[in-house]
């Protein structure tokens, strides 16, 4: 494998060193879109969350300031992740921040716990996403509101063919998948130049 095609392949896994970059690149890069998509959930204090594929825990930061006394949950399913994601949220784990490694495909959480679930710029690489959105669905309670945020990339681009194991949809396919796992009010936002929030609820 070339050493690129090493180095973004880390976007879906990261790991070792480079991992380590790519999860301080990600932690910053991703700030603009997280903090649009974020504004398309409304918030209340003490609210449950939920980030899934936290990668380095910035968009943890990002949910624990707009709920107060909240509690954020991260899952990330690379150790490598985990470990960032935790320093990250040094300060504020295992009080009000916990963080542990695991897959969208299997979440260890009970059943309606959730008031927010977020998967920034990760659906990309969740095997079976119909199935794990089903997940997300039993673990958010009712009411509770789920936002996918993703850069819209063409199925064959520069992207798909240097990331092993992505797969890139559109956000209308996104949303269908979200109808069909049961969410309600589905709805697609659209930023410039590829920006995409879909949001839904559960029942
Ligand atoms: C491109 S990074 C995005 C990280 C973070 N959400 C952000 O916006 O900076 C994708 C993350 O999804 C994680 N991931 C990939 N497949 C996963 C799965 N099945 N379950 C949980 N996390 C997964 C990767 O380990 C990686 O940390």
């Amino acid at each position: 494998m070339g050493l690129l095609k090493t180095f973004f392949t880390n976007c879906a896994y990261p790991q070792g060193r480079m991992g380590r970059m790519m999860l301080r690149f990600m932690n910053f890069g991703h700030a603009p879109l997280t903090n649009w998509g974020l504004g398309f959930l409304k918030f209340n204090d003490q609210m449950m969350m939920l980030d899934i594929g936290c990668g380095g825990g910035a968009t943890l930061k990002r949910l624990m300031k707009r709920s107060v006394n909240a509690k954020v949950y991260g899952i990330d399913i690379s150790e490598e992740s985990v470990a960032k994601a935790r320093k990250t949220n040094a300060d504020m784990l295992d009080k009000q921040i916990f963080i542990r490694q695991g897959s969208a495909e299997s979440l260890p959480y009970e059943n309606a716990v959730f008031d927010i679930v977020t998967a920034v710029e990760t659906v990309y690489f969740w095997p079976n996403l119909p199935g794990c959105l089903k997940e997300v669905l039993r673990v958010l309670k009712p009411g509770g509101q789920f936002a996918v945020m993703v850069e819209v990339i063409e199925g064959d681009s520069i992207w798909t063919n240097v990331v092993q194991g992505m797969t890139a949809y559109t956000p209308e396919q996104l949303k269908d998948m979200l109808d069909k796992a049961g969410f309600i009010q589905t709805a697609i936002h659209r930023k410039k130049p590829s920006y995409a929030t879909i949001t839904g609820m559960k029942a």
